[in-house]
């Protein structure tokens, strides 16, 4: 069994960068298209991989090429798929992505396979919950499916990393379930309905989340780091200041790096530290899975830092 299992999405993400996004109504040209294997359950997964994690998936891709393409690069990376189920009844997940000069996104996500991926098909893969060390969620697979899986982990004592992206109003019962909840300060927003222009907002949120039953709320807060919140206080944990081109997988590699380093027996804070260094990186490349940096180059980084 491995130690990290990776319960979500996959996708085959279709990129176009341009200067500017199109207004409504409106046709531009656009700079460049990538085709590449994503989805934040999947690029969670490898980045762990790529720091050394011991890591398997759980989802569900469509019996198409984008399906074979993506498990093939899992193989490579060294990720235990023998879980990963295929599907004919709908397509392998895409994701229409488009980035503008300034490194934003906006992404639109078509569920197909990641949606077809049902209860029953994680009632399947009990034992492997119950033998694993860190479970890591996201929400691109059906609710019903998370919260099952939270109810697992809960009967396993098995401890939760839960990413809320995209972020959609969760129950005090699946709530209660997380051990570690990860929103970016959109998500929090949408999670508590509080608003989120400064710390001292973002901390009122966290409290409200950690009132409903988290017990470590890690909220991102780009450049700036990440706020850790749980009962014994709240503390901002630095990030780096880096040129971002392209944030698509930021959080993500933020949430495989805090599983690799957690499983590893870091403290809370030395894992956010580790995550934020991974997130850095991320955003200076293009990308989501081509993105994810490996263990060398994250100490490399960090080394730098030290430096300057
Ligand atoms: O978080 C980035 C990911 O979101 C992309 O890889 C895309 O697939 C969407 O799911």
């Amino acid at each position: 069994m491995s130690k990290i299992t990776v319960v979500g999405s996959f996708s085959m993400d279709l990129t176009v960068t341009m200067s500017q996004f199109p207004k409504e109504g409106q046709t531009i040209i656009g700079k460049k298209m990538l085709k590449n294997p994503g989805g934040k359950g999947a690029n969670q997964c490898i980045a762990a991989a790529r720091l050394g994690g011991d890591v398997e998936m759980i989802g569900m891709v469509g019996n198409d090429e984008n399906g074979r393409i993506i498990k093939d690069l899992f193989v490579s990376e060294g990720v235990n798929i023998d879980h990963v189920l295929t599907t004919d009844k709908e397509p392998t997940t895409i994701a229409l992505i488009e980035i503008d000069d300034t490194a934003q996104n906006k992404i639109v996500v078509v569920p197909a396979a990641n949606f077809v991926y049902s209860v029953e098909d994680l009632h399947a893969v009990k034992d492997v919950i119950a033998n694993t060390e860190m479970v890591v969620a996201q929400l691109e697979m059906r609710l019903d499916v998370m919260e099952e899986l939270a109810e697992l982990c809960r009967q396993f004592n098995v401890p939760m990393i839960l990413n809320p992206a995209p972020a959609v109003p969760l129950s005090d019962g699946l709530l209660s379930k997380v051990t570690y909840l990860t929103p970016n300060e959109t998500e929090l927003s949408v999670l508590t309905g509080h608003p989120v222009s400064t710390l001292d907002e973002i901390k009122e949120a966290a409290q409200m989340l950690l009132d409903r039953g988290v017990k470590h709320v890690i909220a991102t807060l780009g450049d700036k780091g990440a706020l850790m919140a749980d009962a014994s206080g709240m503390e901002v944990v630095s990030g780096y200041s880096v040129k971002a081109i392209d944030t698509v997988a930021a959080g993500d590699s933020f949430n495989g790096a805090l599983a690799k380093a957690l499983v590893d027996g870091a403290t809370l804070k030395e894992a956010i530290g580790l995550a934020n260094a991974v997130g850095a990186i991320t955003v200076t490349r293009h990308g989501a899975i081509p993105s994810l940096p490996t263990k060398e180059e994250v100490e490399t980084f960090i080394q730098n830092q030290k430096i300057q």
